[in-house]
């Protein structure tokens, strides 16, 4: 039995089905979102993940928020694109079994959500184990100003993303097991790195006598588009001799080397354009698409070459809105006339 196969492999660090990964994504994922059914499912894999189920479900809870902020921020960024991140008929889930761009991206921006959300939880003071981190300290020259508030502190978050989401490799030449632990990383540092210092001024009519600084976390709209900057700048890799380094092929000259913040991947994506059980493909049978672009929603790109069909709606909408004293806001209705593309 497959599930056997990875318990044993977790555990005892034999050597491990070449799927593994695949198959963690598909038993014990957080793309679940339910903490019951990964804590049920993660209890046949074992190791960290199960042990947190056990002993931590208050942060397998924000793990699984943490998935969730992830898909609906994929869902943001991939909507122009023939796969849209969509999780009808388990599409997610085959597309990570595979090691493609798609794939990398959705496994840092997973990772980031984790992070994020546990970061998060800290700061409001949900969690027992952590809080705001009152450690960084900053005095300007003169003394007059200083740190105060809550710094979110990514780190506990960072430790815990890790915990749950990165599996060690369990062989040297594991090169699945380098890339996903390469493109988690990446999706932390995409947290971790950019956290913004954020300034009060206090003191008499804005004199700002004394100012405080916090730092905080960027949106996580902000992790998503840089992600998808790194998703766009993916480098192809391979696995170097010495089996644990990874290195650019092909495309990429050799100076440059993919740093910690670059995503990696091994397969090339499919197309998505036509329906495949097996790539996690729906097709793009009557998607929208857009006729006057040459970005990935144009008609061109977005249908595959099969052509689309254009049509007219009408929609109704409020508009004239006006301001009565005092309190109302009345508005006329206004029909307004859309052009539709649907790929054939
Ligand atoms: C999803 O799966 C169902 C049943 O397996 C199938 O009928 C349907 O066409 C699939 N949807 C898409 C968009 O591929
Ligand atoms: C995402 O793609 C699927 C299948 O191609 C489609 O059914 C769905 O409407 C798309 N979602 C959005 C928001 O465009």
């Amino acid at each position: 039995m497959k599930s056997e196969g990875a318990w044993v492999c977790l555990v005892f660090y034999l050597i491990c089905p070449a799927n593994i990964i695949g198959l963690w994504w598909a038993v014990g994922s957080p793309l679940v979102m339910d903490p019951n059914i990964i804590c049920r499912k993660s209890r046949k894999l074992g190791g960290k993940q199960h042990e947190m189920c056990r002993n931590e479900p208050e942060i397998v809870e924000e793990v699984a928020n943490g998935a969730k902020m992830a898909i609906s921020e994929c869902q943001h960024q991939f909507r122009h694109r023939r796969w849209n991140c969509t999780t009808a008929n388990r599409s997610i889930q085959r597309v990570l079994k595979h090691d493609t761009r798609e794939a990398a991206f959705v496994h840092s921006l997973t990772s980031a959500g984790v992070l994020y959300a546990v970061t998060q939880a800290c700061s409001l003071g949900l969690l027992l184990q952590c809080m705001c981190d009152n450690s960084v300290m900053d005095r300007s020259t003169d003394g007059k100003w200083e740190w105060a508030g809550c710094n979110e502190d990514v780190r506990f978050g960072s430790r815990k993303a890790a915990e749950f989401l990165d599996i060690p490799p369990t062989q040297r030449n594991d090169v699945q097991g380098r890339i996903l632990l390469h493109n988690n990383k990446a999706g932390r540092a995409s947290v971790a790195k950019y956290q913004q210092k954020i300034c009060k001024c206090h003191g008499l009519s804005g004199s700002c006598e004394l100012k405080t600084c916090v730092l905080k976390m960027p949106s996580f709209r902000d992790v998503g588009d840089r992600l998808k900057e790194r998703f766009d700048g993916a480098y192809k890799v391979s696995i170097a001799n010495d089996g644990r380094n990874i290195i650019p092929i092909e495309d990429h000259d050799a100076a440059r080397r993919p740093s910690g913040e670059n995503l990696v991947y091994l397969d090339e994506s499919p197309s998505f354009c036509k329906p495949s059980r097996k790539q996690g493909s729906l097709g793009t049978l009557d998607r929208l698409c857009n006729p006057d672009t040459s970005t990935t929603d144009s008609c061109d790109i977005m249908c595959c070459g099969r052509g689309y069909r254009s049509y007219k709606v009408v929609v109704q909408e409020n508009c004239r809105c006006q301001f009565k004293w005092c309190c109302k806001v009345i508005c006329q209705t206004c029909s307004r006339t859309l052009s539709i593309h649907r790929c054939n």
